[in-house]
């Protein structure tokens, strides 16, 4: 059976080397048993508690389609050592919803950087915000590919073999998680 895998960039650039490695997951996903479609996080306000009883729009919309896919695949810049705030308001938004739809959900991560460590740190603090919400993560493989900006053609094709072997690790693991989640 197909895994449905909803994925979330928290890069919102055009141009996004992050964007572009998880266009490279969209596409393989199919030979490792996993479909994979992009949410929306643009459009989701800044935080609010005084809007709480009736979210936005793009919040509802977000929480239904994390509700309704099988697991989550979050693919993310470091900003500053950190989760960059579009996603982490994205999250927190999602988790003041009644039914709470990261709850019990695999979610596995990523992350381009142009530095060295690929966005070990910012997937070390997302972990930490996962725990929070009941999201079940999956610990390994860690992909986290540094100097983004060699690892793509113009065209935004994903070009460093390494690179993409770890992102089939990943949506492999990613797959068999929620096998193992679901029973
Ligand atoms: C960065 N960048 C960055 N890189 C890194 O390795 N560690 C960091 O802490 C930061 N911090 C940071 C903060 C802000 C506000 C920006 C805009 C950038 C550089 C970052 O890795 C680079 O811009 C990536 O290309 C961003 O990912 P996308 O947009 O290409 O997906």
């Amino acid at each position: 059976m197909t895994t449905r895998i909803l994925a979330l960039c928290g890069s919102l650039r055009a141009k996004s080397y992050n964007r572009m490695a998880l266009d490279h997951a969209v596409e393989v996903a199919g030979d490792h048993g996993a479909e994979i479609s992009v949410g929306d996080i643009a459009d989701v306000p800044l935080y609010n508690q005084d809007n709480e009883k009736q979210p936005p729009d793009a919040v509802v919309r977000l929480g239904e389609q994390i509700a309704r896919a099988d697991a989550v695949l979050i693919v993310s810049p470091e900003y500053n050592y950190s989760v960059p705030g579009v996603l982490k308001n994205a999250i927190d938004w999602v988790s003041r919803l009644p039914d709470k739809p990261f709850a019990g959900k695999p979610v596995a991560l990523m992350g381009c950087s142009m530095g060295a460590q690929g966005s070990g740190r910012m997937q070390y603090h997302l972990r930490q915000v996962l725990l929070s919400i009941s999201a079940v993560a999956l610990n390994k493989p860690e992909v986290m590919i540094g100097s983004c900006h060699e690892k793509f053609d113009d065209t935004g094709k994903l070009t460093d073999d390494k690179a993409a072997e770890m992102i089939g690790r990943l949506v492999d693991g990613l797959v068999d998680w929620h096998r193992t989640l679901a029973g």
